[in-house]
């Protein structure tokens, strides 16, 4: 008689191969753009394209020794151009532009593309927000207008990387969070802007926990004060840390079920879970003690700044 335990990993297998079956079929013949794709993340992502068989790969990146070696290395195994390497910084747009068109040269048109390229260095934050905001929102917009099908395109899939969303876990890393999660906003926009039905564009948000890159590993050197190194090198020890492999996997498993707008979490190396933005309405604070409306006298540029206070019990206050 057949054992349960043999039939459970027997169907848990053809359910794998069924996966693997149906994102080769999503990516199979797909030409892709990675933003950053020389090392960590963007390295990965491209490696797991190539694995599910897709067409051309581009990849844009500030380092070109890096960039130029992954090209040639691939070319060597794969014995033909799969993937073209691009020098460009994403925080500047004429550069963008250009290698942009050079993409589309190259792979006649583009299908999908991760914009992944992104920094930690809490000390230049300047940089900081130009590559991960500036960097992030022109090669997004860049994808509206080769990716939309009311522009230059024929639709396709639109991946921003943001992180992991659980504030906790950077308190040391003020700039760069507040940049990962202007990135969240701009997915949500830009899905509900160019609706799926009209553009063709799914727009995904990646939120990946912590992974074993070059950013990760420099990243306590790279605070705003030496004094916080403490406190973000305990943090991160209580943090179980992910191959860039692990995540690319589950970025597979996101371009086969996400919809557009869904923002997608990787970490521990589990599988990916989806996240909601959250909803005002539900999240309003309401207090169950009597509030009482003060005008108070103070104005600031003449206005007068109205304040619910409860005075009764907690003494709480907010500005109305
Ligand atoms: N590693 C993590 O734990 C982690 C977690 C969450 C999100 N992320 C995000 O994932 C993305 C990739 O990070 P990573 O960990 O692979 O970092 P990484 O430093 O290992 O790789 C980043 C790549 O981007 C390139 N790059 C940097 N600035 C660029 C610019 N201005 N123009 C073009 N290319 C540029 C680098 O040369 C490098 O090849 C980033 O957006 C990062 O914020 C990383």
């Amino acid at each position: 008689m057949e054992n349960r335990h043999n039939k459970r990993r027997r169907s848990s297998g053809s359910e794998k191969a069924k996966e693997i079956e149906a994102i080769n079929g999503l990516v199979s013949g797909k030409n892709v753009l990675i933003t950053g794709g020389a090392s960590g993340l963007g390295n990965a992502f491209m490696n797991h394209f190539l694995k599910h068989g897709a067409n051309r790969i581009t990849i844009l990146d500030v380092d070109a020794e890096t960039g130029k070696r992954v090209e040639l290395s691939v070319e060597k195994s794969c014995g033909e151009k799969k993937v073209h390497f691009i020098h460009a910084d994403v925080s500047n747009p004429e550069q963008m532009t250009a290698a942009f068109e050079e993409a589309v040269r190259l792979m006649n048109d583009i299908d999908i593309v991760i914009n992944n390229a992104g920094i930690l260095d809490e000390r230049r934050w300047e940089k900081e927000i130009a590559v991960n905001i500036g960097g992030m929102v022109c090669t997004a917009l860049l994808a509206v207008k080769y990716l939309s099908r009311d522009q230059l395109g024929h639709g396709g899939t639109l991946v921003n990387v943001s992180q992991h969303i659980d504030i906790r876990t950077t308190a040391q890393l003020p700039v760069y969070t507040a940049t990962k999660h202007a990135i969240i906003g701009l997915s949500q926009s830009l899905a509900s802007t160019y609706q799926y039905e009209t553009s063709g564009i799914r727009v995904i948000t990646l939120c990946p926990g912590l992974t074993e890159t070059a950013l990760t590993v420099d990243s306590p050197n790279k605070l705003l004060s030496r004094v916080m190194k403490a406190d973000f090198v305990k943090n991160l020890e209580q943090l179980s840390i992910q191959t860039p492999y692990v995540v690319a996997q589950g970025l597979m498993s996101i371009l086969r079920i996400g919809q557009s707008g869904s923002i997608w979490v990787v970490e521990n190396g589990r599988t990916p879970y989806e996240v909601c933005v959250p909803n005002p309405r539900t999240l309003r604070r309401t207090y169950k003690n009597n509030f009482t409306l003060v005008e108070t006298k103070v104005t600031t540029r003449g206005r007068p700044i109205r304040e619910v206070c409860d005075n009764t019990r907690t003494g709480l206050m907010s500005c109305a």
